[in-house]
C-alpha cells in the first residue's frame, strides 16, 4: 500500500509524532510511505512552486494519507492548520477524496480528543474515508506494552482497510449562514467607564464582512474605551516550532510583535475580546499563529482574573468543538468567559441587541470582580499540566517557578494530616465491624461540614 504521511509538526524529523511512525515503518516494512513534513516546511508549500508540484504528486499516488499531529493548545499547530487552508485555497479537495485517512496524534493528553476530532472533521469535507486514529504521549510510549499498542493499532489499520470497511461521515458538513449583518444606523451607547482597559483582538480584513460590522457595533458601543490590535497587521516572523528557548527565561527566538503586544496590550487589559472569523473548523492559521506564540510566556496561566468573550463570524452553532476549544484556552490562561457571540442571527437588529447586552455584561463583571469556577476544561489541564512541570522542572522552567509561587503544586498528598485520617479510614474500612460505622459518620460529617460553610 503507498502510505503518505503528512508530518504536522513543525519540529520535521525531530518530532517526536513522526518518530512513532519511523518505528511503525521498521515493522510494517511491506508498504511503501513517504513523508511530507507539512508543519515545517509550510513556507515552501505556500511559496515554492517546485515543492507544492511535488506535494501534488505524491498525494496524487497515495492510497492512504496519515496526517501526524501534535496538540498545541487544544488544536493543530498552526502550520498545520495553514495547510489545511491551503487545500482549500489552492482547490486540490479532489486530491483527498475516497482515499483512507487516519490521524496519529501526540501531546500530554490534554484535550488530544479535540484534534482527533478536528483531522476526523476535516477528512470528511474531503470525502476521505477516514478510519479511526490514535492518540499518545511520550510516558505512553515509555510504558511495557506501549509500543506494542501502537504497532497493534496499525495493524488494526491495514486489516481493516484490507478488509475494504467504510463508514459514514461523522460529523455533517457546516451551513455557512449567508445573510450579511447590516446594524441599524445608530443604536445605543454605554458610558464611558473610567479605569476599565478593554483590548480587541483581531484578524479582520476588507473581506470580513459580517465579523467588521460586529466589531463596529461593539466599538461604538463603549467608544474610546477599547484599543484595537489586528494580527494582519502586526509583525509575526513565524509560528512556534517548540525549540523550547522561551521555557527558561521567557524570550523567544523570534523578534517581532508578539512579545510587545502581550505586554503592551493584553497585560494592562482587564477585557480581552477575541473577535475572529471561522476557517475551516477553526479560527484563522493567523490567529493559531498568534496564540501558539504566546508559549513565550509559558503554559502557565497568563491573565488571571481578567475578564473576556468572543465575537464570532460563521457557524458557530454547529461548532461544539470549537467552542470547547477556546472554553479551554481561555479557562487555562485563567480567564472569565462571558460567552460568544456568533452572527447566528435571524433579525440584525437581535444581533446588535446581543453585542449590547455582552458588552453591558463584560462592564458589569469588572465593576463586581465576578469569576466563574473552572469547569473541566480549566480544572483538567492544571491537573496535567502541574504533573508534567514537576516530572520536567528544567524544561519548562518558568511554569515551574510559576506553579512553586502561586502554590499550584497542590498535590491531594500534601495535606499531611488528611492523608493520615484517610490511611487509618482505609484500614479500619476493612474490618465490616467498622466500616458501616465509619462510612456512616463519613456521610453525616460530609453534610455537617457543607452545612458548616453556607
Ligand atoms: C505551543 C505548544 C502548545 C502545547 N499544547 C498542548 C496541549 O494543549 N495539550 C497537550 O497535551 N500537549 C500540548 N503541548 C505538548 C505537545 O503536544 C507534545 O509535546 C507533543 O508530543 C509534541 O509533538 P512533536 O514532537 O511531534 O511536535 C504543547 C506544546 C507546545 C509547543
Amino acid at each position: 500500500m503507498k502510505v503518505l504521511v503528512l508530518n504536522g509538526s513543525p519540529k520535521g524529523s525531530l518530532s517526536f509524532s513522526l518518530q512513532c511512525f519511523d518505528f511503525l515503518k521498521t515493522q510494517f516494512p511491506g508498504n511503501h510511505y513517504e513523508v511530507i513534513h507539512v508543519g515545517q516546511r509550510i513556507n515552501a508549500i505556500e511559496k515554492r512552486q517546485k515543492t507544492f508540484t511535488s506535494l501534488i504528486e505524491k498525494l496524487k499516488e497515495a492510497e492512504l494519507i496519515i496526517w501526524l499531529s501534535p496538540v498545541y493548545y487544544f488544536a493543530v499547530p498552526a502550520q498545520l492548520k495553514r495547510f489545511v487552508e491551503i487545500i482549500y485555497e489552492r482547490k486540490i479537495e479532489y486530491l483527498f477524496k475516497g482515499k483512507y485517512a487516519c490521524v496519529l496524534t501526540t501531546s500530554l493528553h490534554f484535550a488530544d480528543y479535540l484534534v482527533q476530532n478536528y483531522i476526523n472533521a476535516i477528512c470528511d469535507d474531503l470525502g476521505m474515508n477516514f478510519l479511526e486514529g490514535f492518540s499518545t504521549s511520550l510516558a505512553d510510549m515509555q510504558k511495557p506494552g506501549g509500543k506494542n499498542e501502537l504497532k497493534l493499532f496499525f495493524k488494526f489499520l491495514l486489516d481493516n482497510i484490507s478488509r475494504g470497511i467504510a463508514y459514514n461521515r461523522k460529523y455533517p458538513p457546516l451551513h455557512f449562514n449567508s445573510n450579511s449583518y447590516t446594524p441599524e444606523e445608530s443604536h445605543q451607547h454605554l458610558p464611558e467607564i473610567k479605569n476599565i482597559k478593554m483590548t480587541l483582538l483581531t484578524d479582520m480584513d476588507n473581506q470580513s464582512g459580517n465579523l467588521q460590522q460586529m466589531i463596529n457595533v461593539f466599538t461604538g458601543i463603549v467608544p474610546g474605551q477599547i484599543k484595537l490590535v489586528n494580527l494582519n497587521v502586526i509583525n509575526i516572523k513565524a509560528g512556534c516550532f517548540h525549540c523550547l528557548h522561551c521555557t527558561v527565561d521567557g524570550i523567544c527566538v523570534h523578534e517581532d510583535d508578539v512579545a510587545r503586544v502581550f505586554h503592551q496590550y493584553l497585560l494592562p487589559a482587564d477585557i480581552i475580546i477575541f473577535a475572529a472569523a471561522i476557517r475551516e473548523r477553526y479560527l484563522s492559521a493567523r490567529w493559531k499563529m498568534f496564540i501558539d506564540r504566546l508559549l513565550f510566556n509559558g503554559l502557565s496561566p497568563a491573565f488571571p482574573g481578567k475578564q473576556t468573550g468572543f465575537l464570532i463570524a460563521g457557524p458557530l452553532q454547529q461548532l461544539p468543538d470549537l467552542r470547547y476549544m477556546l472554553e479551554t484556552y481561555v479557562q487555562t490562561q485563567g480567564m472569565n468567559n462571558i460567552g460568544f457571540i456568533s452572527d447566528e442571527y435571524e433579525q440584525p437588529e437581535d444581533l446588535t441587541k446581543a453585542i449590547y447586552h455582552f458588552t453591558q455584561s463584560l462592564l458589569w463583571a469588572v465593576e463586581n470582580n465576578y469569576r466563574k469556577p473552572m469547569t473541566f476544561h480549566g480544572v483538567g489541564g492544571h491537573k496535567i499540566f502541574r504533573d508534567f512541570f514537576y516530572e520536567y522542572p528544567h524544561l519548562y522552567w518558568k511554569d515551574h517557578m510559576y506553579y512553586k509561587k502561586n502554590n499550584l503544586y497542590d498535590f491531594p498528598q500534601k495535606r499531611k494530616i488528611r492523608s493520615i485520617k484517610n490511611k487509618l479510614n482505609s484500614f479500619f474500612c476493612r474490618f465490616t465491624r467498622f466500616r458501616s460505622r465509619i462510612l456512616k459518620r463519613a456521610r453525616i460529617s460530609y453534610f455537617q461540614s457543607i452545612k458548616k460553610l453556607f
